[in-house]
């Protein structure tokens, strides 16, 4: 709930800023939006993947994920970080929402007043074997049913924010070829003309990070044991940034491309927060066996660890394991983008 008397004081003090500002985009009105309808992967995930097992992706609903939440009953919450993901700082640091947007597979009977994450760890534009988890396109199919069943009314959505947090697990295992960031590419943009054609107003969508940068890249890169970035996972991310940006040009009313690759490298090559980040590359949570991962763990419930950990120093790490940054590192990639944000959510709509 919002609360009127601040919403009065605030309003008179944004008409007061409006009226001396010679600029003529207004200010950003954190009330204007109440909801978030996130689609994509890990980067986004709140806890849509089912958690039977310690498998890669069902890794985040044990330890050693989650293990800086100090609020509620559980640490690991299901999302891929020590603590929070991008969604929860679009939701509560930018939107200033009350609450971050639950998870579509967690929640019963619901009426979506934040909104609703369908993201999904593991996910892709294109089906990822290794996964076998929706993909973007079905993420989009579960909004569109609850829209049809009225459950998430058309009104709501002018006071919507989308993100589409796609981040590179069709790239995987291999990291491919340019043909794959055309076609890649070309799903995106369907995805969010979808979107759009349902009602979406402002859709937030991530450019692609520097893949080879990721942990798993710059362990075994060029240079390897995380001393550099691996440059032709650097050059798929180029490729396929150049294309989204193309094709997404004439759409810039209501698409925002977020350059989330720029906010990253600036962090690893240490031109932002290198005061905090003292480790860009090699992360919190490091598999000790090549063909591990973090938080693998023995099914058999007998606790053998294949990874080691650093908690004491995880404010200093960009990265959490071998693909997702810390909740610091989140912070920090979402502070540099927040001004961007709010412009674009300012402009009319
Ligand atoms: C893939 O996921 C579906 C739905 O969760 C499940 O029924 C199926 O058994 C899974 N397939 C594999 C190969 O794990
Ligand atoms: C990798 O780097 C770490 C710390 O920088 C060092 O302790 C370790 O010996 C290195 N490993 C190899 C295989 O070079
Ligand atoms: C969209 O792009 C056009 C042409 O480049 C530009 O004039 C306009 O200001 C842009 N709109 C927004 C909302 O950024
Ligand atoms: C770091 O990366 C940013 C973004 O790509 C770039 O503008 C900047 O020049 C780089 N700085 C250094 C010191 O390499």
């Amino acid at each position: 709930m919002k609360l009127p008397a601040i919403s009065i004081v605030v309003c008179v003090l944004f008409i007061l800023h409006a009226a001396c500002s010679v600029e003529s985009r207004r200010s950003f009105r954190s009330w204007e939006y109440t909801s978030i309808f996130a689609f994509g992967d890990s980067f986004a995930d709140v806890g849509n993947t089912p958690g039977k097992s310690h498998g890669p992706v069902s890794r985040a609903w044990y330890y050693p994920y989650g293990e800086s939440v100090t609020t509620g009953r559980a640490k690991a919450t299901g999302r891929f970080s020590d603590d929070k993901v991008q969604s929860d700082f679009l939701a509560k640091t930018i939107l200033g929402l009350h609450e971050a947007p639950p998870a579509y597979n967690r929640v019963g009977f619901h009426l979506y007043l934040n909104g609703v994450t369908f993201a999904t760890g593991g996910a892709g534009v294109f089906q990822v074997p290794a996964a076998n988890v929706t993909t973007i396109g079905q993420q989009v199919d579960s909004f569109e049913r609850l829209l049809k069943k009225g459950t998430i009314s058309r009104s709501r959505l002018r006071y919507s924010v989308f993100l589409v947090a796609v981040s590179g697990n069709d790239y995987e295992p291999a990291i491919s070829n340019e043909m794959l960031a055309a076609k890649v590419t070309d799903e995106i943009v369907a995805i969010v003309n979808r979107l759009r054609k349902l009602g979406a107003k402002k859709i937030l969508v991530n450019n692609m990070h520097p893949l080879g940068c990721a942990p798993r890249r710059a362990r075994y890169g060029n240079t390897g044991n995380y001393t550099g970035c691996d440059q032709h996972g650097n050059a798929i991310a180029s490729v396929h940034n150049n294309l989204l940006e193309q094709k997404l040009a004439n759409t810039n009313d209501t698409v925002l491309v977020l350059d989330i690759n720029t906010a990253f490298t600036k962090i690893i090559n240490g031109s932002y927060g290198s005061d905090q980040f003292t480790n860009r590359l090699r992360p919190c949570c490091e598999a000790t066996d090549p063909k591990g991962y973090c938080g693998r763990g023995d099914n058999a419930g007998v606790l053998e660890f294949n990874f080691k950990l650093d908690m004491d120093h995880v404010n200093s790490y960009f990265y959490w394991d071998e693909m997702n940054p810390t909740n610091a590192g989140w912070k920090a990639v979402m502070k540099q983008l927040e001004r961007t944000i709010k412009d674009f959510l300012s402009t009319d709509h």
